[in-house]
């Protein structure tokens, strides 16, 4: 082999996996490895990472996927970084060993301090500023519980001897032994803390959360070369070139560049997002408004909705009823019939997400009757996956003043033939599934490899992007919309539960 640099490393640390994939000039993957860690409940709402193993699965995956492919890091022209965004994690600048646990994007426990801020009435700004509704969801919370309740943090944050971050800014510290403390606008805008438009963290905000500015890292681009990796990891430096949270890396990497564009990541939730070009477009539907990427000054803007149970249905009906053997078999059980048969399933075992954001609301099965079977259950599950998505896309489609034309898909559960046609069948227009599902990966790989000159322009991504399969509806718009009208009422009926 030559020693020319001819591969990208993507790092894709999620929130059950570690994960490395190497990509080929093609975009195309030459190797990859995974593994998963422990998710740590020390009470109900609340979830908890240990960053060391955070690190320490990353650095494993990524020496395992280089080994794989049989490179020398010379080979490798750079390094691109996407992560699960919003977790919390704060370290000691000195000996790099964190404070606590890292407190998971899913984790509740800032609800109290969220309704604290809306009653001081700093909805709006924070909404105005940061794009974001005031959530538990967001890392603003997070970070301040930790300064509160981790003893003797405060006053080492104040003496500047902490850093927060979130993954991204985490695993550079590791990867750079401690050279670069630095996260993307992406995952700034995932803080609370972040002005959206100025691009700039908020003296009004972290004033308003107690929250110590000598914490926070230095806010970059998404794409630019940060430094390099410590010698001490791959043998040689390897360029750190791309950073994005997980589901702004999967829209670049499913290329969708232009205003209208939209990606659909069905993983254990789903995660929506619509391209809005250089104009960040508030939302009058409870989407969150967010930075897409920064490339050079180029700043794209997203919309965003995201529910929180998607795949994870199917774990329930695998782990919670034990109707299925593995995730693969609801398939085959949901095609033994041709509908629901007027099932309707709620997910809403965490409350429901965008565009509802009703935290009390529960699972809940309407229209089941004595004929009611496995089958239908399965089927009103994958039905459930599709009619959460529609909603987002409506929300975005009223937001953007557009109609939405093409669907892309990625993540796990679109390797499902039936879902796919559910969702076009529902939604009326079509969805679209690319070669490379892998759009995370891929997105943060591109990121990288055009700050270093591996890709020439983003017109050359758009160009290798190729689909590969189209899902056109096959059912007639006012069956689709007789369906959407029963989900909406079991929808309202959940919620009215919610509220009684
Ligand atoms: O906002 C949370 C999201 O970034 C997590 O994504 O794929 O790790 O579940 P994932």
């Amino acid at each position: 082999m030559s020693d020319v640099a001819r591969y990208i490393l993507a790092l894709d640390q999620g929130t059950t996996s570690s994960r490395a994939i190497v990509f080929d000039q093609q975009g195309s993957i030459v190797s990859s490895a995974q593994k998963e860690f422990g998710q740590i409940y020390p009470q109900p709402g609340w979830v908890e990472h240990d960053p060391l193993e955070i690190w320490s699965t990353q650095a494993g995956v990524a020496a395992e996927a280089v080994t794989r492919a049989g490179l020398r890091p010379r080979e490798i022209a750079a390094i691109g970084i996407t992560n699960q965004r919003e977790t919390t994690v704060v370290w000691d600048r000195r000996t790099g060993q964190p404070v606590y646990n890292a407190i998971v994007w899913q984790d509740r426990r800032g609800a109290a301090l969220c309704e604290t801020l809306q009653r001081r009435g700093l909805a709006a700004s924070i909404r105005a500023k940061t794009g974001l509704p005031v959530d538990a969801y967001f890392s603003a919370t997070k970070i301040r519980w930790i300064l509160d309740n981790v003893d003797g943090v405060r006053e080492r944050a104040e003496a500047g001897e902490l850093a927060f971050g979130t993954v991204d800014s985490w695993l550079v510290w590791n990867l750079t032994q401690g050279a670069l403390h630095i996260t993307d606008v992406t995952n700034a805008s995932r803080t609370m803390l972040f002005d959206i438009h100025k691009r700039a963290w908020d003296d009004e905000l972290l004033a308003a959360l107690d929250i110590p500015r000598a914490l926070l890292p230095d806010v970059r681009a998404s794409s630019e070369v940060y430094g390099m990796t410590h010698p001490s990891l791959f043998a040689a430096p390897i360029p750190l070139a791309g950073i994005a949270g997980d589901q702004h890396a999967a829209l670049f990497g499913q290329m969708c560049i232009r205003p209208g564009m939209v990606k659909n990541t069905y993983g254990t939730g789903c995660f929506l997002v619509m391209n809005t070009g250089s104009t960040p477009i508030e939302s009058n539907n409870s989407l969150v408004t967010t930075i897409a990427w920064q490339i050079g000054e180029r700043v794209d803007y997203a919309l965003e909705g995201s529910i929180f149970i998607g795949g994870a249905v199917v774990q329930w009906l695998r782990d919670g009823l034990g109707l299925i053997r593995d995730a693969a078999a609801i398939e085959t059980l949901a095609r033994s019939v041709p509908d629901s048969d007027g099932v309707y399933l709620v997910p809403a075992f965490a409350g429901l997400g965008a565009p509802h954001w009703n935290a009390r609301a529960r699972g809940s099965l309407f229209g089941a009757t004595r004929g009611t079977s496995a089958a239908h259950l399965a089927r009103a599950a994958l039905d459930s996956i599709a009619f959460q998505s529609i909603d987002v896309l409506r929300a975005m489609e009223a937001d953007a003043g557009q109609p939405i034309t093409e669907l892309r898909v990625d993540g796990g559960a679109v390797a499902n033939d039936l879902l796919m046609q559910i969702q076009a069948d529902l939604l009326g227009i079509d969805v679209v599934r690319p070669k490379v599902i892998e759009t995370t990966a891929l997105g943060a790989a591109y990121l990288a490899g055009l700050a270093v000159g591996y890709w020439s322009s983003i017109e050359q991504m758009a160009e290798q992007w190729q689909p590969e399969r189209h899902f056109a509806a096959a059912i007639p718009p006012d069956e689709a919309q007789r369906r959407l009208h029963g989900w909406h009422r079991a929808v309202n009926a959940a919620k009215v539960w919610a509220d009684g």
